[in-house]
């Protein structure tokens, strides 16, 4: 079956020029480091689109089907631009990630509101602004939401997320579908709150129901379990609660190539199992084949995205490791220190180089788990050297921090040999600008 980008470690515009130098998006990294500074974290457009029209074939012949962005995995106004453009719509998590779509004009009745504590000021912006539905996760925003839109004489559709009791095999903290989790409700719990929303909650209508049940998925079973799991519950629902609900939400999921060891399935593969399963279980459970929502985060922007950086020290352990320090680290990529994860680096000039040696790539934050890349084979390291680490793009820019005061990198997208600035760098004025000192101390 035909490969899709998620399957490749490097973005698809990725290539050597002919100076030698890896080039992205038609732009030399070494250049791109010149201009912009590092650490840059660098997003390759084609890659982002080709994914995007990916999915879009991989469903074509499901014809209800609408395919949302998880933002969360990096939300920017850019990508809320290109989000609406290639006609998928959003999936957000806090008012911060609601309002930055309505800022980009967003078309609000393509956004999904998620999240296990939406405080009413979060519900109420989403309700302001119209927007298409909410994902209420458990009693206490169901009666939050329902008292919020009385008030404001609206009616609101909303889904059920549930927690469908499927394990997957991914990092035990991007777990979410197996039954011990934080996220909707229980199955055992579900009628309780379709009882509520037809007696007594009568401003809610619900449309669907909705599911997520992890992050780096490789296998393709899960999917085909989820939706049935769905399908089973909406038919008891039509049978128990005389309701027919039309519409599910399965959520993201689908792993993406950090390294050699990672082999997620394609698009296509997943899409497969899907539509089979919807189509197989539809008719098992007598059900009419309802309106399909996925949500994938990672594998839209993981692939896509790019960090470089500029080597600084190094340090040879007696008898041990070789560390070499870059400008950045665990602020701009907490993910090897906060899930162990493995990346995949390149040396921008020295990419054929075949004097190598095995280094630790270090950060530069005052904590000894600031380690980027363990134990890497990489051209032999100089100061001033450009490192490109591949598959930043999801959880990346959105996990950042200012740990250490150290400021949040500059992004650029890149296609066709140009480049544009899609987040300033941030300066040490904005730093310190919600900084107050009291009174007393005046
Ligand atoms: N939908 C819901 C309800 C979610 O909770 C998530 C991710 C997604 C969609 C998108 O999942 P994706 O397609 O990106 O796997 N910070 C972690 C990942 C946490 C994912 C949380 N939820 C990491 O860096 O690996």
């Amino acid at each position: 079956m035909e490969k899709t980008a998620n399957q490749s470690i490097l973005p698809i515009s990725a290539k050597i020029n002919d100076k030698g130098n890896l080039e992205i998006g038609g732009c030399d990294v070494i250049e791109l480091a010149q201009k912009y500074d590092t650490p840059l974290y660098v997003y390759d457009e084609a890659t982002i689109k080709s994914i995007c029209n990916s999915y879009k074939t991989a469903f074509e012949k499901y014809k209800n089907f609408q395919p949302m962005f998880a933002s969360k995995a990096f939300m920017t106004k850019y990508m809320c631009k290109l989000m609406q453009k290639e006609g998928f719509g959003l999936d957000v998590v806090s008012g911060g990630e609601l309002y930055t779509a309505i800022k980009s004009g967003f078309d609000m009745s393509k956004i999904v509101f998620n999240g296990n504590n939406k405080s009413i000021d979060e519900l109420e912006m989403a309700l302001d602004n119209n927007i298409g539905r909410i994902s209420v996760d458990n009693f206490l925003e169901l009666a939050l939401l329902d008292n919020l839109a009385k008030s404001k004489n609206k009616n609101i559709d909303i889904f059920l997320r549930i927690t469908p009791g499927i394990e997957c095999h991914t990092h035990e903290y991007i777990q979410t579908g197996h039954l011990d989790s934080k996220f909707g409700f229980d199955l055992t719990q579900l009628d309780e709150a379709v009882e509520l929303v037809k007696e007594q909650y009568t401003s809610l209508n619900i449309k669907g129901l909705h599911a997520h049940i992890g992050s780096q998925i490789f296998e393709t079973q899960v999917y085909y379990d989820v939706v049935e799991v769905i399908l089973k519950e909406m038919a008891r629902i039509k049978e128990k609660h005389s309701i027919e609900l039309q519409e599910m939400n399965i959520g993201g999921g689908l792993g993406i190539t950090y390294t050699e060891n990672d082999t997620p399935p394609s698009i296509n593969e997943i899409a497969e199992v899907i539509l089979d399963s919807l189509e197989s279980n539809s008719k098992k459970y007598g059900i009419n084949s309802p309106k399909l929502y996925i949500e994938p985060g990672r594998s839209i922007v993981g692939t896509a995205g790019a960090t470089i950086y500029t080597v600084g020290s190094s340090k040879q352990v007696p008898n041990g490791k070789k560390y070499v320090a870059l400008d950045g680290g665990m602020s701009d990529n907490p993910r090897p220190s906060m899930y162990q994860a493995i990346y995949t680096a390149v040396v921008a000039d020295k990419v054929h180089s075949d004097d190598k040696e095995i280094v630790t790539l270090a950060g530069k934050h005052c904590e000894s788990g600031d380690i980027i890349i363990k134990d890497i084979e990489l051209p032999k390291l100089e100061e001033g050297d450009i490192v490109c680490v591949f598959n930043t793009g999801a959880y990346g820019y959105s996990m950042s921090s200012n740990y250490n005061r150290v400021l949040k990198p500059c992004a650029v997208t890149v296609q066709n040999g140009q480049s544009s600035v899609i987040i300033k760098r941030e300066t040490y004025d904005e730093l310190i600008s919600h900084d107050v000192i009291p009174d007393y101390l005046s």
